[in-house]
C-alpha cells in the first residue's frame, strides 16, 4: 500500500518506480498472484496478518529523525484494525519509537491485546537490494512477545532454511551457495539501535579509511595496498574499505546525524560521530582542490563529468556527493558535461541543462573537447572505458578519479595525467 496513486498505478501496471536489480522479473512473475497494489491502506490492513511500515524518516532541521510520517501510518493502521495484527516497523528509526507506536495506536482506541510492534530492520542496500535481502548477513527481530516474534519467525522461514521459491531460487542462485542467515531475536529497543549502530559503523569504516587515504597521500604511500592489508584481517574485513569521496545517499548522512541526536538527548557524548561527519565533508572539498591542482584554475574550463548518482548501480541522487561536487565545480565557474548511466532524468530535474551544464549520451561524448575527465561515481561500466578512444576524446589526457577505478600505472602507459585518492601518481 502507498498512497502515492501514481507509483501504484505504475506497479500495477508492471513498471518498477526505481532502477533495482531482478525487481522487474520479481514483479512480472508474482504481481497477479502473491502480490497486489493498493492505495487503500484500510483494505490492506484487514487482508493482512503482519503489516510491514516502511515510511521514509528524513532528517529534520535539528538532525533528529522526523517521525511524523510514520506516527501518521500508525494512527491510520489504528483505525481499521479489527482482529490481532503485528505491526512490524521496518523504517529507519530512534529508539523509542516502538514503544510511540504502541502509544498511538492505544490513544487511538486499538485495546492492546489486538496488536505487538516489532521491530525488524532492513539492512539491504541500494541497487543490490533483491540479492542482500535474499542472502542478508543476519535477519534482526526485535519483539517483546512470543507471538508477534513466531509470526516473524514464520515470514522470514524461506530465507532461514534456504527454502525460496521459483524465481526467487535462481536470483539466490546467482550469489552462489551460502549458509542460511540467522534470525536473532532482541528486544525491540536492542532492534532499532542495531540499525543505527550498523549505519553508523560502516559510515565511521568509510570515513577512518578516506582519512587513511589523506595520509597516504601525504606519505607517498597507497591506499589500496593499505585497505588491503587492513581487510585481510578478519575482524576489520575488507568491505566498506573504499575510499573515495565520501559517503552520500539516503540513508549514511542522516542515520549518522540521528544516531548523534539520539545519544545527545540521552545524555550520550558520542563526539567520534561528529569525527565522522566532518571527515566526510571535508573529503569533497579535498577532492575539489586535487581537480584544481591537476587544472590550475577553475573558471572557464570544460570538465567532462562522469556519475551523479551517489553511488554505482542506482539512478538515486539523494544526498548524493557527486551531486555535491557537480554544485561546487559549477560554483567555480567550470562548464561541465556529464553523463550518468541511470541518474541523469532524476539529476535534470534539480540541475536543468543550461550553457555551463550540458548533459551526455555516453561517457566519450561527456569527455569529448574537455580540459580533463572527473570520475565521481563507481559505475562498473566506468572501471571498463576504452582508454586509447578516452584519451583521444579528451583534450587534454588528464583524470582526475574520484573512486579509483583505475591502476595508475596503466593509466600512465595510455599517456594519462592520473590523479585518484590515496595513490601517488
Ligand atoms: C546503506 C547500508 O549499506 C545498508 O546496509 C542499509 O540497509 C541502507 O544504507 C539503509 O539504511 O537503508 P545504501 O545507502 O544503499 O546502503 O548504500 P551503500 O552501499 O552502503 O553506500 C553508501 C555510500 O557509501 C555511497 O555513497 C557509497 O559510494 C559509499 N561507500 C560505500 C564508500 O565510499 N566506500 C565504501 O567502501 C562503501
Amino acid at each position: 500500500m502507498d498512497n502515492d496513486e501514481r507509483k501504484v498505478a505504475a506497479l500495477q501496471g508492471g513498471d518498477t518506480p526505481i532502477h533495482e536489480k531482478h525487481l522487474p522479473e520479481l514483479l512480472e512473475r508474482y504481481r497477479n498472484s502473491r502480490v497486489r497494489f493498493t492505495t487503500d491502506l484500510a483494505e490492506a490492513t484487514r487482508a493482512s496478518e503482519a503489516i510491514f511500515i516502511a515510511v521514509g524518516t528524513p532528517q529534520s532541521e535539528t538532525g533528529d529523525a522526523d517521525l511524523s510520517y510514520v506516527e501518521a501510518v500508525a494512527c491510520e493502521i489504528a483505525r481499521s484494525i479489527s482482529s490481532y495484527k503485528v505491526i512490524v516497523e521496518k523504517s529507519t528509526v530512534p529508539v523509542y519509537t516502538n514503544e510511540w507506536i504502541c502509544r498511538a495506536l492505544e490513544r487511538n482506541g486499538v485495546p492492546r491485546q489486538l496488536f505487538d510492534v516489532v521491530s525488524n530492520p532492513e539492512f539491504l542496500r541500494e541497487g543490490t537490494a533483491v540479492v542482500d535481502f535474499l542472502h542478508p548477513d543476519r535477519i534482526v527481530v526485535g519483539a517483546d512477545g512470543n507471538r508477534a516474534a513466531s509470526l516473524l519467525q514464520d515470514i522470514y522461514s524461506p530465507l532461514t532454511t534456504g527454502k525460496y521459491y521459483e524465481v526467487a531460487d535462481a536470483i539466490a542462485g546467482e550469489c552462489g551457495a551460502s549458509d542460511p542467515p540467522q534470525l536473532l531475536l532482541t528486544s525491540t529497543k536492542s532492534a532499532e539501535i542495531i540499525k543505527h549502530a550498523s549505519n553508523a559503523f560502516l559510515a565511521l569504516k568509510i570515513s577512518f579509511i578516506n582519512a587513511v587515504s589523506n595520509l597516504c597521500e601525504a606519505a607517498d604511500a597507497d591506499v589500496e595496498q593499505v585497505a588491503r592489508g587492513m581487510g585481510l584481517d578478519r575482524r576489520i574485513g575488507p568491505r566498506f574499505l573504499r575510499p573515495g569521496i565520501g559517503y552520500g545517499g539516503s540513508c549514511f548522512p542522516k542515520d549518522v546525524a540521528a544516531f548523534r541526536s539520539v545519544a545527545e538527548q540521552l545524555g550520550i557524548d558520542f563526539g567520534l560521530l561528529t569525527e565522522v561527519e566532518k571527515i566526510n565533508a571535508q573529503q569533497k572539498k579535498r577532492f575539489l582542490a586535487k581537480i584544481r591542482s591537476a587544472l590550475w584554475t577553475l573558471r572557464g574550463k570544460r570538465l567532462g563529468v562522469l556519475g551523479l548518482a551517489f553511488k554505482g548501480e542506482t539512478d538515486d541522487i539523494r544526498e548524493s556527493p557527486a551531486l555535491d561536487l557537480v554544485r561546487m565545480l559549477l560554483a567555480e565557474g567550470c562548464n561541465l558535461t556529464v553523463y550518468d548511466p541511470a541518474a541523469m532524468p532524476r539529476t535534470k530535474e534539480a540541475l536543468p541543462e543550461g550553457s555551463n551544464l550540458r548533459y551526455a549520451t555516453d561517457a566519450y561524448t561527456a569527455a569529448s573537447g574537455a580540459d580533463a575527465l572527473v570520475i565521481l561515481t563507481d559505475w562498473q561500466e566506468f572501471a571498463a572505458l576504452d582508454l586509447v578512444r578516452l584519451s583521444k576524446s579528451l583534450r587534454y589526457p588528464i583524470v582526475i578519479d574520484g573512486r579509483n577505478l583505475y591502476e595508475p600505472q596503466k593509466m600512465v602507459d595510455h599517456g594519462f595525467t592520473y590523479l585518484s585518492v590515496g595513490r601517488a601518481v
